[in-house]
């Protein structure tokens, strides 16, 4: 197959660990005889910097001819405490998002193995855990109406939703659910936004389509306390933009290290495949930052962008052996050796 894929390393551990995961595709694609041409293009505050503008129209035109992006992390320690900035990074990812009608972000959740100490979080608890959070992410309050009145003393957020965005989004959680246990869980607050009365009522109505699948309602304070309780009873979830974010961070800390879970969005346009983690600025250029998640969400774009089962499975498979051997950066080496970013790319690429 002939793979044209956006490169969008962007900023901090972006670019390290997207190079890993190119190595990474690069030997699948000789091994499976593909051919991958990559297109980078800037993002984040490379972009800022250089053109002004954290997704430049050249940046889009790219992931528009592409037939997957694959995205390292956007955001700059330079903004974050400087409230008054007037482009940031983060807006990069949001425009990109609305433009290529990313609606859906999928971000699952499970355990390996051999990591299962790893996790704060007791054996018991999250042996078993197998999740998935569908997250919308082109509505809510992330895109709503926001500023400041009486003279910058008051702000506001507004938090918007159309019954059409609530459909599009639950039908990909119902559609999911009947590939995998056939229970989903609606995450809202309908106790007191009326957004959440909106998605509840809309997803109820859409329970006569989907006879076999289970739905429960939940709120999502309720969910924030039973995700870390009892993870396992859970399979896929469907919830709003913001409670997405937050929930999708804490349910990272099951599988042990942020540096493990990838994530795809899809919608109307190109598909993106990004790791969770952020820019980790900390990190940045030190070699040491896990490539593992960007190199799953490579998989999740073999497997769901193109379609090519063995080509994620094998990739699945290299993982799972180099956590297995200990191969891992030091967010997972404890008091065994630590590998380099670079080095841990090097030794999935000889060992596929
Ligand atoms: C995420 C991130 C982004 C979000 C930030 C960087 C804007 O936290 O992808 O979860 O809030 O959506
Ligand atoms: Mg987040």
């Amino acid at each position: 197959m002939k793979l044209t894929i956006a490169l969008l390393a962007g900023d901090g551990i972006g670019p390290e660990v997207i190079a890993q995961a190119v190595k990474v595709c690069d030997a699948i694609a000789l091994k499976y005889k593909h051919e991958i041409n990559w297109t980078p293009a800037l993002t984040g505050a490379a972009a800022i910097d250089a053109v002004g503008d954290p997704y430049p129209e050249s940046t889009h035109e790219i992931c528009l001819k592409a037939d997957a992006v694959l995205f390292g992390a956007v955001g700059h320690p330079r903004y974050d405490n400087d409230p008054s900035a007037k482009v940031r990074p983060e807006q990069g990812l949001l425009k990109m998002r609305q433009k290529l009608g990313l609606f859906a972000n999928v971000r699952p959740t499970f355990t390996f193995p051999s990591l299962i100490d790893k996790s704060p979080l007791k054996r018991e608890r999250i042996e078993g855990t197998d999740l998935i959070f569908l997250r919308e992410l082109t509505g809510g309050i992330y895109f709503g109406d926001k500023g400041r009145t009486d003279g910058g003393e008051t702000a506001f957020d507004t938090c918007t939703y159309t019954r059409a965005e609530v459909i599009r989004l639950a039908k990909k959680g119902f559609e999911l659910a009947m590939t995998r246990s056939k229970k989903l869980c609606c995450v809202d607050k309908a106790n007191v936004l009326e957004t959440s009365r909106l998605w509840r009522e809309t997803v109820q109505n859409m329970e006569k389509d989907y006879p076999q699948v289970m739905v429960s309602y939940e709120f999502v304070d309720a969910v924030a306390m039973r995700l870390v309780q009892w993870p396992n009873t859970y399979d896929v979830l469907i919830t709003e933009n913001l409670f997405g974010d937050i929930l999708t961070d804490e349910a990272s800390v099951i599988a042990g290290s942020m540096g493990l879970m990838p994530s795809a969005s899809v919608g109307e346009k190109t598909s993106l495949y990004e790791p969770i983690h952020g820019s980790y600025p900390q990190a940045a250029g030190k070699d040491i930052a896990n490539p593992l998640a960007t190199v799953l969400s490579a998989a999740m774009m073999f497997e769901d962008a193109f379609n090519l089962k063995a080509e994620a499975e094998a990739i699945r498979m290299v993982v799972n052996k180099s956590l297995e051997q200990g191969i891992v950066t030091e967010d997972l080496a404890g008091k065994n050796k630590a590998y380099k970013t670079s080095e841990v790319g090097d030794w999935l690429v000889a060992n596929l």
